[in-house]
């Protein structure tokens, strides 16, 4: 495999996003397998954008739990409800949520206290069934915006396309 280390850090999102998206594509050509491919993109975007935490948690029962999936940071806690904190809001809605200070999400689970912001973002495989979620803390008020939304929805379009 050629090396591939993205580094994103001050470029422009919408060009980090589609380089993050070619980069995917190219890596994870011929893969279909669901753990592998989160374990390829919770790297790349953690260390290409210098997150302090990213990964996913996945469904392992339908509308009811999320378990800790591939992840990069500190310890994540292992199971969240569907309906609690950030990424159990996002699982039960399945739509993706911006928090830009997490103080003032009612219920949100603090894991790492450095962490001020959070984007997580559903991630769905082929006929919409919900796989789990993509999770990245920040350590910076806001750090993310509607350009993260699309991107991230981009890059997570991978998994509809390619896992079952
Ligand atoms: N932010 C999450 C908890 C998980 S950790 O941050 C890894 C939430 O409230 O859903």
């Amino acid at each position: 495999m050629a090396e591939l280390t993205l580094d994103l850090r001050g470029v422009p999102k919408v060009r980090a996003y589609a380089d993050l998206d070619t980069a995917v594509e190219s890596i994870l050509d011929g893969m279909h397998d669901e753990v592998a491919a989160m374990a390829t993109v919770a790297s790349v975007l953690h260390h290409g954008f210098g997150h302090l935490w990213t990964g996913f948690y996945r469904v392992v029962e339908p509308n009811r739990l999320l378990r800790i999936g591939p992840y990069q940071g500190t310890l994540g806690c292992l199971e969240i409800e569907f309906g609690r904190g950030v990424c159990g809001t996002a699982a039960s809605d399945q739509r993706t949520i911006l928090v830009p200070d997490v103080t003032t999400f009612p219920g949100h689970i603090v894991c790492d206290a450095r962490s001020c912001s959070e984007i997580v973002v559903p991630v769905f495989g082929m006929q919409e069934r919900l796989l789990g979620v993509l999770d990245i803390d920040s350590t910076e008020r806001a750090a993310f915006d509607d350009e993260d939304r699309r991107g991230l929805e981009r890059v997570l379009r991978w998994f509809a396309r390619n896992v079952v």
